[in-house]
């Protein structure tokens, strides 16, 4: 493995937010109705090549960009940063860590001005900009929220082999860790890391890297995710839903996941905690507590420990995948050598009639 990654003298860019995804989709009509006609996205901008969307709360120009392209894949991570001189910053920063930097006074894609794109020490190609169209706030328009309605973009997940080493490089571009998961042994299998406060604005899940894992939207209440499921059934296209809707454990959030038709995975997401005090204790849950990933202990499906989607590097070309050393966790929790606990305190394992759901094969 790769030693880490070292601590540059060029201070980090001031981040403010996770902004918008930038995913490449194969059918572009198929992705706009999952997106527009099914989620509920509201289009800012579109033409034969992209389709630009964004959240009912959102007021700068797009949260998600699907652009038409042969390989369904992830073009950019990006962020906002508090001023046009963080830019400069932001180039400085990755330059002097060798990482390939381009900047575009134009922007990238449609609504952003001036912005770097990298791509960073873990393979992650990354966007930071400032200068942004405004759009309407759609957030009192309730003539157009529909049951589900998605109203911010909440965060990303990236697939990376060495969590610790992930977690370094983000704590040295300013990010702070709310919450992971770990062993008695030693052992990080997964971390979220946080600009604003909230629990997170991006993970890093413990895997085959780098790959994009999810990426996230808020809605307002429980019951607007419960109403996505009805919908999904209604128009069955129930076998979009690939976990949930749960609580979790980890960020105590309401969740639902979704693979939109390239397969990208899609989280529904709402009512994590307020992590803006400097003094913001790190919550570690361990391994092996069944309720980490589901406070109700469900249980977590296969395809969401090992499936995610490819990354691009600057001309459009997918990342190598390096593969995770570490122990998996899928491979402690699931399956024979798997063990997990309900009570800490108690000698047994889960009964064996809830043991069976986690067996890989065992799912009805
Ligand atoms: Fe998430």
């Amino acid at each position: 493995m790769p030693g880490p990654i070292p601590t540059p003298v060029a201070p980090p860019p001031d981040i403010l937010r996770c902004a918008y995804m930038e995913l490449v989709v194969t059918d572009l009509a198929a992705s706009r109705n999952f997106y527009v006609d099914v989620l509920g996205l509201v289009v800012t901008e579109e033409d034969s090549e992209a389709v630009y969307l964004r959240s009912i709360e959102e007021f700068i120009h797009h949260n998600l960009v699907l652009r038409r392209g042969p390989v369904a894949a992830v073009a950019a991570f990006s962020y906002r940063v508090r001023s046009p001189q963080e830019l400069d910053r932001a180039a400085a920063f990755y330059t002097e860590l060798g990482c390939e930097v381009r900047r575009a006074p134009e922007g990238y894609t449609r609504g952003i001005g001036d912005s770097v794109r990298v791509v960073d020490p873990l393979g992650f190609p990354y966007e930071f900009f400032y200068d942004v169209e405004h759009v309407e706030r759609l957030a009192w328009r309730y003539d157009l929220h529909t049951p589900g309605a998605l109203v911010r973009l909440d965060h990303f997940n990236q697939v990376t082999p060495d969590v610790p080493r992930a977690v370094k490089f983000m704590e040295d571009l300013g990010f702070r860790v709310t919450e992971d998961i770990q062993d008695a042994e030693g052992t990080t299998y997964a971390a979220w890391l946080r600009r604003k406060p909230t629990v997170h604005d991006t993970a890093m899940t413990g895997g085959d890297g780098p790959r994009m894992h999810h990426v996230a939207f808020a809605t307002h209440e429980k019951h607007n995710i419960i109403a996505i499921c009805d919908k999904l059934g209604a128009l069955r296209l129930s076998d979009r839903i690939e976990r949930g809707p749960g609580r979790h454990g980890v960020s105590n959030a309401f969740y639902l996941y979704l693979r939109d038709p390239d397969g990208h995975r899609v989280e529904i997401y709402t009512q994590d905690y307020w992590t803006g005090d400097p003094d913001n204790p790190v919550v570690t849950w361990d391994v092996h507590d069944n309720q980490r990933r589901d406070w109700w202990g469900n249980p977590v499906v296969p395809s969401w420990y090992t499936e995610a989607s490819p990354v691009l590097d600057l001309d459009g070309v997918p990342q190598p995948v390096v593969a995770r050393t570490d122990t998996s966790e899928m491979a402690v929790t699931i399956g024979a050598d798997g063990f997990s606990y309900t009570r800490p305190e108690d000698d047994d394992a889960l009964p064996s009639w809830k043991q069976g759901e986690y067996k890989l094969g065992h799912q009805l």
